[in-house]
């Protein structure tokens, strides 16, 4: 084995295999994650985020003054996501979906203030509060002192140079005005206003992305932004109380398709439009009885049947096939570039050392040499295409194999849409038989808990990007 110094394990990957199994276990009970995290969210990394942070947490006194310091509080709690320069690029960052904002462009979403212009300081507080539904950013209130979210915002402004040179422009009718419930009226006003806007170019006619006529929306950065279904107003970023709606039309959200609709509509407008949009909501499944959500599973598992591909990523993301197939960085952080093309080294202690495969469409080192059958063999019963069978772990199959058949289709129909990568993959390890009985002795015998570690770097052939530096805390 070649020189390990620097290349200390990731601990923290213990705590993704078991997270990985919890995932595959919501899956396999068809629980909708997509209901409580919005769509397409990879919120692994950021469950593994926030126990490290708690674990770490009981370490300090919430509330004291000494801790009340924003640049220490970031670099325990924000730093994995945000990244010690505020760009949005923390060891989770890259299975984040969104992305965490980078700090240093200063666009903010959740704004009480005019387009384009910074928040205020409490609408940064609020943010960090009460957190942004629908995505991996958490609500602090339960952690943080309001001392401590206001010392955090403070800090989090330093990153961008433009809050020592400009002022947020509020909107005073914004501070002043508490919208009363929506009324009939206002509802069918408003439904005039969704036309007259034509927010169905972005949201469909019926708020859902049916019949949109801009559907590969990108945020400021280029990355993918689809427009916010309508129906699941629990997913909104700045939350769904009328004056909450009112004001994202109001404000726009600044680095993201999502305009402010202030030169086109009169505030009456944007209020009756509000009440509309909620209106549109449909019943979430934590209000459903029996026969709706026998209704609503099969309504999603026939439009997973029209668009697999779509399903199929939505599973490899939540599921771990990502993080493990995919070199990691010495701070853990996936190689973007290299994403899907194997290489993570693993060691099962006493079983031995596993090296994740090439899951790209690589026909010579990757998935494009195999059919169907065989990666769903793998996949969910461990067995390889020479016949032989994995150990249960690191790879975790044995969960894998209670994915319904169709799941395991859309997962192989999405794998095959991965553009190769050349990396090719040392042959499997297979554990002697001395430590492989140890093994299974201290596991079913003694009830022992195995450490599994993650070693960063690439151990397949392809080498990696330039950018990627090779030793822990290098350049
Ligand atoms: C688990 C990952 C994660 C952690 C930890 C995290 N954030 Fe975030 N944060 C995000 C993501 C993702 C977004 C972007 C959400 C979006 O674009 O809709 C975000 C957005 C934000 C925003 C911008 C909201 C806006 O109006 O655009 C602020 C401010 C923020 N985070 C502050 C913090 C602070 C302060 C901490 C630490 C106390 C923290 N975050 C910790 C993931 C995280
Ligand atoms: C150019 C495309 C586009 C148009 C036009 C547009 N939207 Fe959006 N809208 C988006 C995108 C993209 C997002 C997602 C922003 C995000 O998640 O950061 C969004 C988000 C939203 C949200 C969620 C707000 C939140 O807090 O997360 C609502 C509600 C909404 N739009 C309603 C409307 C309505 C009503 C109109 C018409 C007045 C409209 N949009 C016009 C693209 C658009
Ligand atoms: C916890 C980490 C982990 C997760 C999660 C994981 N894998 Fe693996 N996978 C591995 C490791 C390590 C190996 C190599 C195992 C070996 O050599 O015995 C492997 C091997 C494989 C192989 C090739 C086996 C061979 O040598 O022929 C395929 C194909 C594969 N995984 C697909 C997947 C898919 C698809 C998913 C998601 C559904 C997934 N893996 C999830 C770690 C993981």
């Amino acid at each position: 084995m070649q020189a390990d110094e620097h290349l200390a394990p990731l601990a923290q990957r213990d705590l993704m295999l078991e997270l990985d199994v919890t995932y595959a276990c919501f899956v396999t009970l068809r629980f909708n994650l997509s209901d409580i995290f919005g769509h397409d969210i990879a919120f692994l990394a950021a469950v593994v985020v926030l126990l490290g942070g708690a674990a770490g947490a009981h370490a300090q006194t919430p509330g004291s003054p000494a801790a009340a310091n924003g640049k220490a509080i970031y670099e325990q709690r924000c730093v994995q996501c945000h990244g010690a320069g505020g760009r949005g690029d923390g060891a989770a960052a890259p299975v984040l979906i969104p992305r965490p904002r980078d700090f240093t462009s200063a666009k903010y979403k959740l704004r009480t203030t005019e387009t384009g212009s910074l928040p205020t300081d409490d609408d940064l507080i609020r943010t960090i509060a009460h957190g942004v539904p629908g995505t991996s950013m958490p609500g602090w209130e339960p952690f943080l002192s309001p001392g401590e979210i206001a010392a955090v915002a403070t800090y989090v402004k330093s990153f961008s140079p433009r809050f020592a040179t400009e002022r947020p422009q509020g909107i005073p009718t914004v501070a002043a005005s508490i919208p009363g419930a929506p009324s009939p009226q206002s509802i069918v006003a408003g439904k005039a206003v969704y036309e007259k806007l034509r927010c169905s170019a972005c949201h469909g006619t019926d708020g859902k992305g049916t019949g949109a006529i801009a559907t590969d929306l990108k945020d400021d950065e280029g990355r993918p932004l689809p427009a916010t279904s309508l129906a699941e107003p629990w997913t909104f970023r700045g939350g769904a109380t009328p004056q909450d709606v009112y004001l994202r039309f109001r404000t726009g959200m600044n680095g993201t398709p999502m305009p402010s609709f202030v030169e086109a509509a009169t505030d009456g407008d944007l209020r009756n439009l509000a009440a509309y949009v909620l209106t549109l909501a449909r019943k979430p499944v934590w209000d459903m009885d029996a026969a709706e959500l026998t209704a609503f599973y099969q309504a999603q598992a026939a439009e997973a049947a029209r668009d697999p591909v779509r399903r199929g990523r939505y599973l490899v993301q939540s599921i771990g096939c990502t993080f493990c197939h995919t070199p990691v960085r010495a701070d853990g952080s996936l190689v973007d570039g290299m994403l899907f093309a194997g290489g993570q080294r693993w060691r099962a202690v006493p079983f031995g050392d596993f090296v994740s495969y090439n899951l790209t469409s690589d026909k010579e080192t990757g998935l494009g040499g195999w059919t169907d059958d065989q990666i769903k063999t793998l996949v969910t019963r461990g067995v390889r295409r020479d016949g032989s069978r994995m150990i249960p772990f690191p790879m975790p199959w044995i969960s894998y194999a209670n994915l319904t058949p169709a799941d395991v289709s859309a997962i192989v129909a999405y794998l095959r849409t991965i553009p190769p990568i050349t990396n090719r993959i040392p042959p499997p390890m297979r554990p002697n038989i001395v430590s492989y009985l140890w093994g299974k002795f201290q596991l079913l015998i003694l009830k022992k808990d195995l450490p599994l570690l993650a070693f960063p770097g690439n151990a397949g052939s392809g080498g990696l990007p330039a950018e990627v530096p090779t030793k822990a805390g290098g350049a």
